[in-house]
């Protein structure tokens, strides 16, 4: 059972499987996408009942773009067709949605629909759903040390003045971006145990939990039961 009292704030997913999912079935990749997308919907609904309060999911990477463009053009369609699908849903329940990566070279109808999105839920107050798009957590750490040496040249920062907390504040996840905290926990699901350049940053001391199970059959139990793996962990953060 889920402690309510122990919530992590932000859990952050690696939403993967969706191929292996489809090829078991014999179907293309992307019926294994459009199954996902709808996983995606159920893990955002419970995230907002379980009272997290920001969920970031990995959509698309910057490493995605080596997939067909059959593959990568399915992939925007159905993001498409999710946020206009759901928008007003989001809206009824007080959703901020954001977006970490740039996303100002995809397809532009996805590019549409999405700042449409960010627009209309921006002032929402509810769960804090965050879509990491094109996102890669290496570009991410690249494009702070580039806006941080631009600051560095026109004399507004000197070298001295780069702390931790400066470089976060540069990342997509920053308060000059999305503004959400570090995940407490990371969820992964199809069995692989990697962080495939997601979140390299902030997960320094997150809890990394691993399930075995293609993201299309992720449950809102196997949801739950990976917060309860984490609130059995010991988080020392290098403390005794
Ligand atoms: C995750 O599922 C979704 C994206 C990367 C867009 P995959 O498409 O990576 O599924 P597998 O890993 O090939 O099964
Ligand atoms: C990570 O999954 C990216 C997303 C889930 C969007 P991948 O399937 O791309 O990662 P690798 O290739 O297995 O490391
Ligand atoms: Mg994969």
């Amino acid at each position: 059972m889920i402690d309510k009292t122990r919530i992590p704030a932000h859990v952050a997913i690696i939403m993967d499987g969706n191929g292996r999912w489809a090829k078991k079935r014999g179907l293309p990749r992307v019926a294994g996408h459009n199954a996902g997308m709808k996983t995606m919907k159920k893990i955002v609904d419970h995230s907002d009942k379980l009272g997290i309060q920001y969920l970031t999911v990995y959509a698309f990477s910057t490493e995605n773009w080596k997939r067909s463009a059959v593959e990568v053009s399915g992939i925007f369609k159905l993001l498409v067709t999710y946020v206009n699908s759901e928008l007003q849903e989001l809206i009824d329940n007080n959703v901020k949605v954001k977006v970490l990566g740039d996303y100002s070279s995809i397809p532009s109808d996805a590019k549409k629909s999405l700042e449409k999105t960010l627009e209309q839920t921006k002032e929402n107050t509810g769960l804090q759903f965050n879509i990491a798009l094109n996102y890669g957590g290496r570009d991410e750490i690249r494009r702070a040390v580039c806006d941080i040496g631009r600051d560095i040249q026109q004399g507004l920062l000197k070298p001295e003045d780069i702390t931790e907390e400066l470089i976060g504040n540069h990342l997509f996840t920053g308060n000059l971006h999305a503004d959400v905290p570090d995940p407490e926990l990371v969820i992964r699901t199809s069995g692989e145990l990697r962080l495939s350049n997601y979140l390299l940053w902030q997960t320094a001391y997150s809890e990394l939990v691993f399930a075995d199970v293609l993201w299309p059959d992720f449950t809102t139990e196997e949801y739950e039961k990976a917060i309860c793996e984490y609130q059995s962990r010991d988080r020392r953060f290098g403390g005794r």
